[in-house]
């Protein structure tokens, strides 16, 4: 199926890390003009030349996800700069190996870790979609696509915190759906499974990624561009009578009991 995201206004937070990235290409490919916003500014704008070398509209704008001033001027830069905003991802999220060290179970959890995690992910997703509302609403339309993960639906011995912050942006997304979806916006949230950015494998233990693979029902892991093909159709107008989900694109990890491939050995050999 063909869709055109032809002018729509897009922000894209986390815009120069590896899914965020894959969003952006995707979006200016259709024809969106885009926000890449980022903490950090030289990849976002290295990014956005990339983008305008290809003859799209493109941006790089710094934001800090934690600081409620830094995110408000996203948007007033976006409408300085465009006049309007159609969408925006929800995709920034502290991901840093010093976090993905500490944040391990309740047990051990660092009340800070735990703060940090929240301001970051799941307090600065509110506020940018806050600030994304006082602007959709006037206009009557709006798609807002927040990321989320799927080990927001199931327990783990490791990232309690991280979990916990992205279960509440699904909640946030529905809530979201259910104030605004009548005033023409719409609100998602993509779960991604395990995807080959280099934050995600960099810590990854040889035998954790095994063990992902192996719950994965596709014969592959899935790459940035996987999750940022549905984030583009979230927010292209195709997609105009889908709202408040929570859409996993995990390879199916998901989707089923744990230990599937031995019992799939055991029975069919
Ligand atoms: N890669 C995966 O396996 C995976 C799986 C599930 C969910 N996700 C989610 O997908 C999203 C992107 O993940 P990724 O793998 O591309 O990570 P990444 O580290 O490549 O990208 C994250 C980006 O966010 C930016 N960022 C970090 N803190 C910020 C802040 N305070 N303000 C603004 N920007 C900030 C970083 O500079 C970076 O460019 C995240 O929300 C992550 O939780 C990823």
């Amino acid at each position: 199926m063909s869709y055109t995201l032809d002018g729509k206004v897009s922000i894209v937070t986390g815009g120069a890390g590896g899914i965020g990235s894959a969003v952006c290409r995707i979006l200016a490919s259709h024809g969106a003009r885009l926000m890449v916003a980022d903490i950090d500014l030289g990849r976002a704008e290295t990014l956005a030349t990339e983008l305008r070398d290809t003859g799209a509209e493109a941006e790089a704008i710094h934001v800090d996800l934690g600081d409620e001033s830094s995110v408000k001027a996203m948007f007033s830069t976006t409408l300085a700069r465009y006049g309007r905003l159609d969408a925006i991802n929800n995709n920034a999220a502290l991901l840093t190996p010093e976090m993905a060290q500490r944040d391990l179970d309740i047990e051990h959890m660092a009340t800070e870790d735990w703060d940090d995690t929240f301001r970051i992910n799941t307090r600065g997703t509110m506020i940018a979609c806050r600030e994304a509302l006082k602007i959709m609403t006037p206009q009557g339309a709006g798609a807002i696509v927040n990321t989320a993960s799927n080990l927001a639906l199931q327990g783990n011995v490791i990232q309690a915190a991280y979990s916990a912050s992205k279960a509440a942006i699904i909640q946030m997304t529905r809530s979201i759906a259910t104030s605004h979806g009548k005033r023409g916006i719409r609100c998602n949230a993509v779960l991604p499974g395990l995807t080959g950015t280099p934050s995600a494998l960099a810590h990854l233990p040889q035998e954790l990624r095994e063990t992902v693979e192996e719950e994965t029902l596709t014969p592959f892991l899935g790459a940035p561009a996987d999750i940022a093909h549905l984030v583009a159709f979230l927010i292209s107008d195709e997609a105009r009578y889908i709202t408040g989900q929570a859409m996993a694109a995990d390879g199916g990890t998901s989707t089923h009991i744990p230990g599937y491939a031995r019992l799939q050995r055991f029975f069919q050999g």
